[in-house]
């Protein structure tokens, strides 16, 4: 069954966790979709993780739509929301929507998402009135790492977690069916996630959260520029990649890969002809 939207709003209300993964290409695409996952994000994290950026500044609308189609076309089940990338939304409104149109038109993506509190609600609510579902993400917003100073957490003090709360409850206000709360005390996102009625999807926020996400990358050990603490490191496949690489190179340079079984056969006689 398709995820959508409404499988958002009845998990809340069944207290049933959400299981959200990145994936930014069509195999991996198919492969977590088929592991029972119930919504992709294409994350601006492409920019770190695929592309090989020191943060998610350089990302563009062009990565985005080429990255979230291919990831709509591995997607069966799995619901596909495609973050919007830096400079895509704070500009203005109209950009937002028509940012947020393309990425659903040609990134065909189920839904976006954009990051920031209070300062972006006019234009979740102009994106959701042109009926274009949008999570939200508050916390630790990685576009926001030269304001911060560094990836932080979020929320520690008083007034700072006050804030988090009057905005997770503005983005709902706004119109947003889910928020991701990126890197924040796991007592304050349980609060948050007690005080609105939309989905809170955690990533460094703790298990009171309504679901979690993380980068598929981080979570199978195949990235190693950053090590976060939240992340749990569930199989090594970094390790398994470089094994199968280094059997490769082995295998190549004395001659045993590829083997018979590899190989395509010709008639000895259309041989004999091209002397
Ligand atoms: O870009 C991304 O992958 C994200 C997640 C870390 C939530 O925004």
């Amino acid at each position: 069954m398709k995820t959508t939207v409404n499988t958002f709003r009845n998990a809340k209300e069944k207290k049933e966790k959400i299981t959200m993964l990145t994936a930014y290409d069509y195999s991996t695409a198919k492969l977590v979709d088929e592991s029972g996952v119930e919504s992709i994000l294409v994350g601006d994290s492409l920019g770190m993780v695929c592309l090989g950026y020191e943060d998610t500044l350089s990302v563009t609308m062009e990565d985005m739509i080429h990255h979230s189609a291919a990831v709509a076309r591995g997607a069966k089940n799995a619901m596909v929301i495609t973050d919007m990338p830096f400079m895509s939304y704070q500009t203005s409104v109209y950009d937002a929507v028509v940012n947020a149109g393309r990425l659903m038109k040609e990134g065909r993506a189920q839904a976006v998402k954009l990051e920031g509190g209070l300062e972006v609600c006019p234009q979740i609510e102009a994106i959701v009135k042109a009926s274009i579902p949008v999570c939200a993400h508050i916390g630790l917003t990685p576009q926001s790492v030269n304001a911060f100073g560094g990836f932080k957490v979020q929320g520690k003090e008083e007034a700072a977690a006050k804030r988090l709360l009057e905005e997770a409850k503005a983005i709902e206000e706004a119109g947003a069916f889910a928020v991701v709360l990126e890197c924040v005390p796991e007592k304050l996102a349980t609060f948050i996630t007690e005080q609105i009625g939309i989905p809170t999807i955690g990533i460094g926020a703790g298990a009171g959260c309504d679901g979690q996400v993380l980068v598929y990358q981080d979570m199978l050990a195949m990235y190693s520029d950053m090590a976060p603490k939240f992340v749990k490191q569930f199989r090594n496949v970094g390790e398994q990649m470089c094994a199968g690489f280094r059997d490769y190179v082995k295998e190549v340079k004395e001659g045993t890969f590829p083997a018979q079984e590899h190989t395509f056969k010709i008639d000895d006689s259309v041989i004999e002809k091209l002397y």
